[in-house]
This record gives C-alpha cells, sequence and structure tokens, in this order.
C-alpha cells in the first residue's frame, strides 16, 4: 500500500549506515511503488557534497549493497530524482534555517528526521529542530543505536529527546525487529493453535538463543572497544528477542500492546548481579589465527593493543514468572565464529517414557529451530521410526520450511519495513524509552561484576563457537548448544 507523500531528512547521510542500508532500503520500497516522486529525501551532513555528486554516491551505494539490476535503470533515475543533499554542521544556528527553508511548508506533511549519527549528537539535533520550529505533530524521529552505553547515559539521551519530541513520536531501531524472520516469530506463535498451548515451563524445557557472526569488528575497532559484545548485541538485538520468545499473547499487534507485554518480560528477567555473573556468564574474545595466506588477526591484534573488551557472550537467563519459572533461556553472540547462523531454538521436554527401550537408540527430544539468517525457515524435529525392517530405531528428523524455497521473493532487508513503519507512524517494531531502560537495568549489574572481578574475557580461535567455557556453561546443565548441520 503506498505511503502519503514524505520528507525524510537523515543525519549522517553520506555516511555508512545511509550507503549500506538505508538508501537501498529506500531505494527497493520507491521501486516496489510504495511511494513517488513527490517525497523526499534530503540527506544532511557536513560534507558540502553539491546535489548531483550525492546522488552519484548513492547510485553507486545502491549499486553496491543494493539490487538495482532488477529494475530498470529508468526507475534508479527517478528515485535519485526524490534525493537532495545539505551541507548542515548542527552546531551552528544559521545551518538550521536552511533546513528549514528546503522542507515542504506544508506542516501536515510527514516529515521524519533519522539520526544515523553517533549518539551524543541526538540531544542537540532535536533541539535544534525544536528551535528551527521543525518539530511539528507529524514530525517523527528515529533514532539509531548505540542509545547510550548504560542506563543513565540511555536515560539522559531520553530526556534530551523527550524535552523536544513526544514518545509518539520516537522510533528507537533496533533492526532486528524488522528481520522478516523475527516478525514471522509473532506469526508462529499468535496465528497458529499448535504452539501456544505447549509455550510454556511445563513442556519446554530450555529455550536457546544465538546470533553467531562469522566476521570481525570490520573497522569499526574504536566504537567497538567502547561497546563490547553485551553493549552491542545482547543489550538490543538478543534481549529483543527473548522478549518476542517470552511474551504473554497482547491483545491486539498494536505498538503499546505488544511493548506493554514486552517490558513485563524485561522486568522479570532475574538479575544477575555480583559473583553469580561468574557462573551464569562467560565473556570471550577471539585470537588471531596463522592459517598460511588466511591468517585471521586476533581482536587485539586489529586494535593494535592488549584489551579487556568482550568479542563474545554467553548468558543463563531466566524469566521469573508463571509461565518460564526454571525454563533456562541460553544466550550467545559473538564475532568471528564458526560461520554466520542467528536462529532462536524451542527444545521441549523429552518424552515421560520410551516403549521402544534402550536399543531404539538415543531418545531425542522435539526442537523447534527458528533460522533467522541466512537460510531463513523454521523447522520442527520431530522422532520417526528409521527405515528399514532393522526393527524399531528412532531418529530425529526435521519437518523443514525453507522461506527462500517456499516463497519466490526477494526478502526484504529489516530497513525497508522499519523506513516506511515511520512514515506511517507504525511503532510496533520500534523501542519504547521504558524498554530501553529496563534491558540496560539488566545489563548494568553484569557490566559492573565482570569490572569489579578483574578477570579477563577467555580466548577463543577466530573462526570457532567461543570458549570452551561458553560450552560448559549449558553441558553443566547436562544440555548442548544446537549446532545445525551445514
Ligand atoms: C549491529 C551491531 O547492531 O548488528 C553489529 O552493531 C552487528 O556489530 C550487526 O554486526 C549484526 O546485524 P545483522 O543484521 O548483520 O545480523
Amino acid at each position: 500500500i503506498p505511503v502519503t507523500p514524505f520528507d525524510y531528512v537523515v543525519f549522517g547521510g553520506s555516511g555508512d549506515l545511509a550507503c549500506r542500508k538505508l538508501l537501498p532500503a529506500l531505494f527497493h520500497r520507491f521501486a516496489d511503488g510504495q511511494f513517488d516522486e513527490s517525497s523526499r529525501i534530503l540527506a544532511v551532513s557536513r560534507s558540502g557534497m553539491a546535489r548531483e555528486a550525492y546522488r552519484a554516491m548513492a547510485a553507486e551505494a545502491i549499486g553496491e549493497h543494493g539490487s538495482p539490476g532488477d529494475h530498470d535503470g529508468e526507475v534508479l533515475s527517478r528515485f535519485l530524482g526524490c534525493l537532495d543533499h545539505i551541507h548542515l554542521d548542527v552546531t551552528d544556528p544559521a545551518g538550521w534555517a536552511a533546513l528549514a527553508d528546503r522542507l515542504d511548508r506544508d506542516e501536515t506533511r510527514i516529515r521524519a528526521f533519522y539520526l544515523a549519527v553517533a549518539p551524543d549528537l541526538f540531544g542537540p539535533i532535536c533541539e535544534g529542530l525544536g528551535e528551527a520550529g521543525l518539530a511539528t505533530a507529524n514530525s517523527r524521529v528515529v533514532l539509531e543505536k548505540p542509545l547510550g552505553y548504560d542506563l543513565t547515559s540511555a536515560e539522559a539521551i531520553n530526556e534530551a529527546v523527550g524535552r523536544v519530541f513526544a514518545e509518539r513520536q520516537i522510533y528507537r531501531i533496533d533492526h532486528y525487529l524488522g528481520k522478516e524472520t523475527v516478525q514471522n516469530l509473532m506469526a508462529l506463535r499468535f496465528a497458529n493453535a499448535l504452539f501456544e498451548p505447549l509455550w510454556n515451563s511445563a513442556q519446554i524445557d530450555h529455550v536457546q538463543i544465538t546470533v553467531a557472526e562469522e566476521i570481525g569488528v570490520e573497522g569499526r575497532a574504536d566504537y567497538y572497544e567502547a561497546s563490547g559484545a553485551l553493549r552491542d548485541m545482547v543489550q538490543n538485538h538478543l534481549l529483543q528477542l527473548l522478549c518476542l520468545v517470552a511474551l504473554e499473547p497482547p491483545a491486539a499487534f498494536t505498538a503499546d500492546a505488544v511493548r506493554d507485554e514486552k517490558l513485563k518480560i524485561l522486568t522479570a528477567l532475574k538479575p544477575i548481579t555480583g559473583d553469580a555473573a561468574a557462573d551464569l556468564t562467560v565473556r570471550g574474545q577471539y585470537r588471531g589465527v596463522a592459517a598460511g595466506g588466511a591468517d585471521i588477526p586476533g581482536y587485539a591484534d586489529e586494535l593494535g593493543r592488549a584489551s579487556g573488551t568482550e568479542t563474545f557472550v554467553a548468558i543463563k537467563a531466566e524469566v521469573e514468572n508463571w509461565r518460564w519459572a526454571g525454563v533456562p533461556f541460553y544466550l550467545r553472540t559473538g564475532k568471528r565464529m564458526a560461520r554466520r547462523a542467528s536462529e532462536i531454538v524451542i527444545e521441549f521436554r523429552s518424552i515421560p517414557h520410551s516403549i521402544f527401550g534402550p536399543e531404539a537408540g538415543r531418545i531425542l527430544v522435539n526442537q523447534l529451530v527458528l533460522r533467522l539468517q541466512p537460510d531463513e525457515g523454521v523447522k520442527l524435529y520431530l522422532m520417526i521410526k528409521d527405515p528399514g525392517p532393522g526393527g524399531m530405531r528412532l531418529r530425529q528428523v526435521p519437518l523443514n520450511l525453507s522461506f527462500a524455497e517456499t516463497f519466490d521473493t526477494r526478502p526484504p532487508d529489516a530497513y525497508e519495513r522499519l523506513l516506511l513503519d515511520v512514515v506511517r507512524g507504525n511503532q510496533t517494531l520500534f523501542m519504547r524509552r521504558d524498554e530501553v531502560a529496563a534491558a540496560w537495568a539488566w545489563i548494568d549489574p553484569i557490566r559492573a561484576s565482570w569490572d569489579a572481578s578483574r578477570t579477563a574475557p577467555h580466548g577463543y580461535r577466530a573462526g570457532t563457537w567461543g570458549p570452551s567455557a561458553a560450552i560448559a556453561l549449558i553441558e553443566r546443565d547436562r544440555r548442548t548448544w544446537h549446532e545445525e548441520a551445514e
């Protein structure tokens, strides 16, 4: 459904995120007819680039990170016609007046301000927008992560933004919520009668959430060094996934109904404080691998100095409520792991008694695996009889729903959905202020315990599944990390 005409103003408009994600995403939505040339995308940066130079840069970015070849060249040139660039130093009041002049005067028109800049600029930019009279009722502001580095700094950002924009105008991005498979988790749970009766501690043994990346820190060592995997991935993406697995059925798929339920989960997370962190969390940092020509440098080598920052985290979390009491949620994420693989595994309790006896083979259990990326899909592992006359031997085999095989469409990037949800005024897939605060409130004590322990992260070889301590974390409970065969 086409959206109403809008002005998208992208601060950091010539930066990495704009080139890799935002411009290709907007292009694809344009090519699919979701908006027309009466909408405008105004990139703001300090680069002093002329309009034509910006359009050329955008065309190159879309060529590299999108699939413009799926459309004829005319579509791309019409899209480029929507783009403009303005030079603005956010600390210079004159610049704001120039920005205001470039925007449509019609106050009923939707305006979205996307802040793809460092978070210390969120406050000053919002203030500038407010003073220039641009924070009108039909305007929205989109905040990219990191939203602070702890609860206090996140609240300071929220305060500063909240002085100019009302909460209904603030869109805090967690791009994992825009991923197709993540939205499918809601469909799976609440559009099927099958799973919900089983979705509780009586039937589920434990949950695993893995977000493994094959890449390292990719030239972002400065940002990453101050962040680490706990802040970069767990505070946002992994906790959001945990919320969607654990939340109670919202009454409707609407912004506050969904976010109220997520907040209840975040506040029900059992705090991990003091010495408990040593038992319930594992930190790792990748070490280099010399592989003759294909050497992979370690994190400290990439940084150029020794560091205590974690590039891997595993956590045994618990949700303290009626539905989930006693069900561990094992979370793990890391850089330079064996391969890129993100998935949610729901492992059901084993059968109470086997009628087949020990010779049937080790009795495995049912698992539901949601594969977020790559090879998006859902697998339901069932026990079946091994074919053949040799007796009742059992084997675990998946019912396999592969999205690529089932749907003949290009899977949209997460930003495609989210960018236009902002225009539509739909906040369901964005984080509310209290959610962000609750997530930090759970993360901060873990960080504090690590700092107090004065221990270093465990080393792990680049290209593996993380430190052995992470394997021990789950095996102590007589469970194992799920690993899909390649
Ligand atoms: C970002 C993190 O939020 O998510 C990056 O800052 C990480 O460190 C990225 O690489 C992973 O996103 P995706 O969509 O590639 O899984």
